[in-house]
């Protein structure tokens, strides 16, 4: 689907798109729209290392939205590629921008997110919206394809400040402004006029945009940020913390009998939303009201297998991460214990120190249990602990400082330890990858828009990670006035919708609940011409309700289905009471 601008086309336009994609395609048109050096601070190009080719006929990777990849359409683009550095630091910034036809073009500029420790490495994301796209190398070779954790440490204790700064939130910052700046002279457009700058990205993706939107506010104009990777020092070593509770219970349960626990708990709490559909809409309604206790007894059964286990954590479909493993499981039947109950029911209420002081929130109930997923060891015929590659990584490199790509053991690991990491991580990680500044003040007063998702049964991200950003955001920037006031100030530029049963940046195979399709659609009509939404238009894409369109619930109202076909959003304090969280096992505030 290819969006036709709906702003008025100034003269300017017609007379570049008098220009044909040749014209303005080379290398004096490239050099002559750079900035010379000390115009963009902190950015000195070496122009003569500029490319400029065509490409035509190319099918793009378009952006995040599910109906983009059915996109058939293809594009002819000018495929720029800039290097800077930085003044007196003689690193090497390479940085690619794909530029629509002068035709095509509508005074837009794209920038999408990547996912797990990469960003993301394709220009071309904007073309379908006739926006100029842009990615960096970082500095460290990210568009060969260079992942940030395979450079982070030098060595053992030494770790690489300088890509972690470019990951954390500079490399995007720079090569928006650069481009920015690059597009209008590239087009001949006044330097002063209208380039609507857009951001769009999910997961790790979606923490570089909320990066973006906390340090560079004022150079976008429409962010959209799905389950959010930040609050990285805590949401990253989350990632140990089922495997901590299956060695602190002793209890090393067989998947299948997690996954019938999932699986029963989400048939017990799909109607608590007024609609039995295979979703729940309300895992708050789940998490106040259904006791676990009571799925003991019920019978579980899996068929042997010969399965692929993969590094849970981010998009299972974008990195497989090291170590993935193929292994073998045998049939497993039995009926549900009370220690694995209790491992889930511990894992969802989340990580308290030996104080029993609340250090972090965890996966809503109902979600799939990735991270708790045991090893069958067919010497011994048991099931036994398996450290995620994700969560091992993180701890060995980021807060051990080691070279390696994840933990051997758990011995001597309690709970204290895993809030012991959070605390090393966050402070050392503060400035650069936590990314949960709440001030937004530079965007808010430059007019920017954030659109942010979070699907609600997300087993990588938590969902309530999300909104407890969103309360601090709302706390920090409106502090002593009525709720009221604050809630409705917040939502005229930012946004928060929960996506019910939806998984991490995608749907759920356990749920077949809906998931939005157009979200920059709707994007470009709020910020071109002043069309703010009020809820999210989603698609059920499988199930009894195929092809079903939800309007979603804007946090922090609640869907309620009061017929088979049709739902209020409704306000219910106890609801959101459930997801508010505050985190005492830290003494600074944790935003
Ligand atoms: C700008 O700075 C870069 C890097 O220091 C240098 O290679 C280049 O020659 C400078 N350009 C000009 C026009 O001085
Ligand atoms: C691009 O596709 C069009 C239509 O199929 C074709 O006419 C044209 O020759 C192609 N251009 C190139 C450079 O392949
Ligand atoms: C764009 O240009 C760069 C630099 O020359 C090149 O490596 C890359 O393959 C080009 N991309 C396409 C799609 O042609
Ligand atoms: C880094 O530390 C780990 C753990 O102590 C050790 O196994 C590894 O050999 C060390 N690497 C180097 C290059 O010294
Ligand atoms: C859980 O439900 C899914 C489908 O919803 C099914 O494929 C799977 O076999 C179930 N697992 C168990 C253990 O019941
Ligand atoms: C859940 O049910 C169990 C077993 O019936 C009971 O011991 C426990 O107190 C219940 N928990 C709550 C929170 O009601
Ligand atoms: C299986 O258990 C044996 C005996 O405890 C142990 O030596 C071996 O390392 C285990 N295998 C795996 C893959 O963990
Ligand atoms: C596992 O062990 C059983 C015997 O206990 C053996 O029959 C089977 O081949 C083994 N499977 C694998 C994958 O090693
Ligand atoms: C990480 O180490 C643990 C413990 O040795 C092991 O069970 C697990 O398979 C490893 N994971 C990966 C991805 O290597
Ligand atoms: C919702 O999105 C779908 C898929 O993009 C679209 O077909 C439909 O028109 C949209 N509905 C509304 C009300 O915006
Ligand atoms: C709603 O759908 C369920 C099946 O999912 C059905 O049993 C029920 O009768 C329907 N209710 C109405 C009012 O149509």
């Amino acid at each position: 689907m290819r969006l036709q601008s709906g702003v008025s086309v100034a003269a300017f336009a017609a007379a570049a798109s008098a220009r044909s994609l040749s014209d303005v395609c080379t290398l004096s048109n490239v050099k002559s729209a750079l900035p010379a050096n000390g115009t963009l601070l902190g950015i000195n190009l070496d122009s003569s290392a500029s490319i400029a080719s065509v490409v035509y006929n190319a099918t793009v990777g378009g952006g995040m939205d599910a109906s983009s990849t059915s996109d058939s359409e293809t594009y002819n683009y000018c495929n720029v590629t800039l290097t800077y550095t930085h003044p007196g630091k003689g690193d090497t910034v390479v940085v690619r921008y794909a530029l629509p036809e002068p035709s095509d073009f509508n005074k837009r500029f794209y920038v999408a997110g990547g996912g797990g420790y990469s960003l993301s490495s394709d220009a071309t994301g904007g073309l379908e919206y006739g926006a100029v796209g842009g990615a960096s190398s970082a500095g460290y070779d990210a568009l060969n394809g260079v992942s940030y954790d395979d450079v982070v440490l030098f060595g053992n204790g030494s770790l690489n400040w300088d890509a972690t700064y470019m990951f954390g939130y500079q490399a995007l910052g720079e090569m928006t402004q650069l481009g920015k700046y690059f597009t209008k002279g590239f087009y001949g457009m006044n330097s002063k006029s209208k380039l609507y700058t857009y951001y769009e990205g999910c997961s790790d993706g979606g923490r570089e945009g909320m990066s973006q939107v906390q340090r560079w506010g004022d150079e976008y104009d429409g962010v959209i940020t799905g389950a959010p990777a930040f609050r990285y020092g805590q949401q990253q070593t989350q990632h140990i913390f089922s495997s901590v509770v299956e060695k602190t219970l002793d209890y090393y349960p067989p998947p299948c009998e997690l996954a019938k626990i999932v699986n029963a708990t989400i048939a017990a709490c799909d109607p608590l939303d007024g609609r039995t559909d295979g979703v729940i809409s309300r895992t708050d309604l789940c998490k106040l009201n259904f006791n676990m206790s009571s799925i003991v007894g019920e019978e579980y059964y899996c068929a042997a297998e010969t399965a692929t286990s993969l590094g849970f954590g981010f998009s299972k479909t974008k990195r497989q991460a090291a170590g993935s493993t193929t292994s073998y499981e045998p049939t497993q039947s039995g009926k549900v214990s009370a220690e694995g109950v209790a491992v889930a029911q511990a894992i969802y209420d989340g990580l308290h120190d030996s104080k029993g002081e609340r250090a972090y929130l965890s996966w809503q109930i109902g979600s799939e249990l990735s991270d708790a997923e045991t090893e069958w060891n067919n010497s011994t015929q048991k099931w036994e602990l398996d450290i995620t590659s994700m969560g091992g990584e993180y701890v060995a490199k980021f807060v051990q400082l080691l070279d390696l790509d994840n933990l051997s053991t758990l011995d001597g690991v309690t709970y204290d330890t895993v809030v012991e990491w959070m605390d090393i991580a966050m402070n050392r990680y503060f400035d650069s990858l936590q990314t949960t500044i709440p001030d937004l003040t530079k965007f808010q007063e430059s007019g920017g828009k954030l659109l942010h998702y979070h699907g609600e049964s997300d087993p990588s991200i938590p969902a309530a990670s999300s909104v407890h950003y969103w309360q601090s955001v709302r706390d920090i920037m409106y502090p002593g006035v009525s709720s009221k006031e604050s809630l409705s100030k917040l939502q005229d530029w930012y946004q928060f919708y929960l996506i019910p049963g939806a998984a991490h940046c995608g749907t759920n195979t356990l749920q077949p609940g809906p998931y939005p399709e157009d979200n920059m659609e709707i994007m470009i009509n709020w910020v071109e011409k002043g069309v703010k939404p009020s809820r999210l238009n989603a698609t059920v894409s499988s199930g009894t309700y195929d092809g079903e369109t939800q309007m979603l619930c804007q946090w922090p109202t609640r869907p309620l289905w009061h017929s088979n076909s049709t739902f209020d959003c409704v306000h219910d304090k106890k609801s959101i009471e459930s997801w508010t969280y505050e985190f005492p096992a830290f003494k600074v505030p944790v935003y």
